[in-house]
């Protein structure tokens, strides 16, 4: 109730303002509806993407995520120009792999700029390291963009900045009006991928990446049951008119990864152990189909081996026996270097943090003096924490400018 009070409150005190969602767009603001039928969820892509042999979504093979800042401070004008853009880039590639799937994001000093940091559904990052410091960052929104196809990335790109003067074709509305690109991660997941980025950093020269092995650690990952679905992550508007609702959380951590321990110290058998439990082995690896069992043993595991593994640790944050955490991650040899580029959605930043702790591992360390905050705790020892941030990914609807009000 109080929730509800305090909402009133704000209309009342916004009186001649509107939000800029697309209906208001539409009308209020001038603008046609949207010519194309797309998901109302920006993060809606599962239904789109291509299965594997078992059912399992196959994740678009190369990705780009935008820095991007703000040149100049939110107005209806500006949600025009972005919501224009993005709709000429719906109307240019079809929403699938073949095509190219993307999500206009907005970071925390976005919600400071407007002045809604309290109301924004994110928080700035931490760090959850104790032996890694990250870089916490903050960017006022990203443009998330995957397909199967590589140069559909870069004309995306230059055509919603560049402002073609050196000859490039452009759309007649761009991003590059109203955002400064400040950063940019790229990256790839997929069969043959890792195999074919093996010269990076970080992997020794003579690692026998398989041919088939869709992520540098030669291991599949992001089997439905580990997942949580595209409904559970979406904000929903509870008993209340959240205005975020239908929208979700995403998180981008930069990873590192030194394997040369990874594929030379360890046999296959203890890759499982750590990537796995270690009550697992190679071949139970190769029998999943939609899911990973787990025997719920973490601090057993720790006494009798000496050693847990990554997938039993972060499913210790599931709940009602789901997993809190859609994963969209891709491995990347962004500055010469493999790593991974973990994006996950969650309802809530809250469950990337608890996910994130389980992987720490902490506690176990009290049931085995061997095990330490990297050493046989997961993957932990191989890969080191470059960066983090933070965002919002609103409906589609709602993706120009969320949360801020302008004047009518
Ligand atoms: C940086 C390198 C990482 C690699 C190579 C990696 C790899 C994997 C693999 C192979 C699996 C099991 C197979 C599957 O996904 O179906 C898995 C599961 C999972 N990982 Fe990671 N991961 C990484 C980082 C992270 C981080 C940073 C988090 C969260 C903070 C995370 C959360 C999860 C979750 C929630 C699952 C599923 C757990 C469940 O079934 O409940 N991972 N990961």
């Amino acid at each position: 109730m109080l929730r509800r009070v305090v909402g009133l409150a704000s209309t009342v005190g916004l009186a001649g303002c509107t939000s800029l969602s697309a209906s208001t767009l539409d009308g209020d603001f001038g603008m046609e509806p949207n010519p194309r039928d797309l998901p109302a969820r920006q993060h809606a892509q599962d239904a789109v993407l291509r299965r594997d042999g078992d059912g399992n979504p196959i994740a678009p093979r190369h990705h780009a995520v935008l820095l991007l800042d703000l040149d100049r401070e939110p107005s209806a004008e500006g949600a025009r120009t972005v919501e224009r853009a993005m709709r000429a880039v719906e109307a240019a590639y079809e929403w699938r792999p073949e095509g190219l799937l993307h999500m206009l994001v907005w970071g925390t000093p976005y919600f400071e700029r407007i002045g809604r940091s309290n109301a924004a559904p994110i928080s700035p990052p931490e760090n959850h390291s104790r032996t890694d410091d990250p870089r916490l960052e903050g960017f006022d929104a990203a443009l998330v963009l995957s397909s199967d196809v590589p140069s559909h990335l870069q004309r995306a790109e230059s055509t919603l900045f560049d402002d073609g003067e050196g000859g490039g074709e452009t759309f007649d509305h761009r991003l590059g009006e109203v955002f400064t690109r400040v950063g940019k991660r790229t990256g790839f997941i997929g069969s043959g991928l890792p195999r074919k980025h093996a010269e990076a950093e970080g992997i020794p020269t003579d690692a026998e990446i398989p041919e088939s092995s869709p992520m540098f650690m030669g291991f599949r990952s992001g089997l439905a049951e580990t997942q949580a679905s595209e409904d559970d992550i979406t904000i929903s508007g509870g008993w209340f008119d959240d205005e975020f609702a239908g929208g979700t959380t995403m998180n981008l951590t930069h990873f590192q990864q030194s394997l040369s321990g990874w594929f030379e110290a360890l046999d296959d058998d203890e890759r499982v152990d750590r990537m796995f439990a270690p009550d697992l082995t190679p071949e139970d690896v190769s029998s999943f189909t939609q899911s990973v069992p787990f025997a719920d043993a973490v601090r057993e595991h720790a006494a009798e081996h000496d050693v847990v593994g990554h997938h039993e640790k972060v499913a210790q944050a599931r709940e009602d026996g789901d997993p809190l955490l859609l994963r969209r991650d891709f491995n990347t040899v962004d500055g010469g270097r493999a790593g991974v580029h973990f994006l996950s959605l969650q309802a809530s930043i809250d469950d990337f943090v608890k996910t994130r702790r389980a992987m720490n591992g902490w506690y176990v360390r009290d049931d085995s003096p061997r095990i330490t905050d990297r050493e046989r705790n997961g993957i932990l020892e191989f890969i080191t924490e470059v960066s983090v941030a933070n965002f919002y990914v609103p409906p589609r609807s709602d993706r120009a400018f969320p949360g801020f009000r302008a004047d009518r």
